[in-house]
């Protein structure tokens, strides 16, 4: 099936793995109706008007997902509707405001836009694997987490997870409202997203990478880094509305790795470099879980080797003079 003259929308378009999306939307041959919260920001704005195809095929709308019937102008005409927009950060001085209500409400907004749109065919949603493994299970060695596992939000906030509580409590109320409204719904659970910056500001996934070679670690909240191509995740979403059976959840995940095996890599890739010589993770060795890849394989999806998207995610971090090594 070729994008042709199909119109789709992206919401949070700016960020890192919806402007990936937006670009492989674009080469595709799709119109591509794009929110951003601040469209006179270029910072914003540059990366996505610069992309090949969309002068012709790129519209900015400005939405909030605070702001009920915001995504109304943005839904209006499109077969498909990627909701990625969400704010992630691992602490908040108000993590109702900050956080949940943003997930919840917002994604309930850009819904309730979508009812109202006959010729929307089916939703794809950002979700995360935030949503999927947060449930005091053990994750040891033996343990091959899949598409059935889901965060219990009671752990989530007895343990003060405030992003994964609003990923796991944004992702219940989407499926709630899409059973109770007749909505064609699949949710995409990325691990940590590395790969080529197309936004010239720092993402949070970027961020935690680039503290691996600032010797920053240890500031990580998870016990493994889950790594995933932003690239596999935007041709993940395009291809979870494409492929008519596309359904239910899923996970995508490349490689589990410890702290350790993450610096090694990077030693290896690049050995002249400075990077730390120990990793200050007090996690650094601990054993860690596998993430079923079948389903994404299901969708068409060929894992980036994690070798490539290690590489290339340095060599963008240099080029916007974020790391110097
Ligand atoms: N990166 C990862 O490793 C990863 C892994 C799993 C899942 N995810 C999910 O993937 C999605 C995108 O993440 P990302 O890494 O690409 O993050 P990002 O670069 O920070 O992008 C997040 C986007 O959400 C928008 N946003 C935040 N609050 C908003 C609000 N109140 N109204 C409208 N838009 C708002 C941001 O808009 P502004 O640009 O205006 O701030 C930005 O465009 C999120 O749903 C996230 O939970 C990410």
């Amino acid at each position: 099936m070729s994008g042709e003259e199909k119109v789709v929308c992206v919401t949070g378009a700016s960020g890192y793995i919806a402007s990936w999306l937006v670009k492989l939307l674009l080469e595709r041959g799709f119109s591509v109706k794009a929110s951003v919260r601040d469209l006179d920001d270029p910072r914003k704005t540059e990366h996505l008007l610069s992309l090949e195809g969309a002068k012709e095929r790129l519209h900015l709308l400005r939405a909030d997902l605070f702001e009920e019937g915001a995504f109304d102008a943005l839904v209006e005409g499109c077969e498909g509707v990627f909701h990625t927009a969400s704010p992630i950060a691992f602490s908040a001085n108000d993590p109702e405001a900050e956080l949940i209500e943003p997930a919840v409400k917002g994604t309930l907004n850009v819904l309730r836009s979508c009812v109202k749109v006959p010729s929307i065919k089916r939703v794809v949603i950002t979700s995360s694997t935030a949503s999927i493994w947060y449930n005091g299970k053990p994750l040891n060695s033996d343990v091959v987490v899949d598409e059935t596992w889901f965060s219990d939000p009671v752990y989530c906030e007895q343990n003060k997870l405030w992003y994964i509580l609003s990923k796991t409590l944004a992702e219940k109320a989407a499926w709630q409202f899409a059973k109770e409204n007749g909505i064609d719904l699949v949710t995409i659970h990325p691990g940590i997203s590395i790969g080529p910056l197309l936004q010239p500001t720092l993402n949070v996934s970027s961020e935690i990478f680039m503290n691996f070679i600032k010797g920053r670690a240890q500031k990580f909240p998870f016990p493994a880094y889950t790594f995933i191509d932003v690239r596999d995740v935007a041709f993940a979403h395009i291809q979870a509305f494409e492929v008519p059976s596309a359904s239910g959840r899923y996970c995508l995940v490349g490689n589990v790795l410890n702290s350790y095996e993450t610096l090694k890599i990077l030693k290896e890739l690049y050995p002249a470099s400075s990077l730390p010589e120990e990793c200050e993770d007090e996690k650094a060795l601990l054993p860690k879980h596998q993430v079923s890849k079948e389903k994404a394989k299901s969708l068409g999806v060929n894992f980036t080797p994690l070798e490539v998207s290690f590489r290339d995610t340095v060599e963008s971090l240099k080029e916007k003079g974020f790391i110097d090594i």
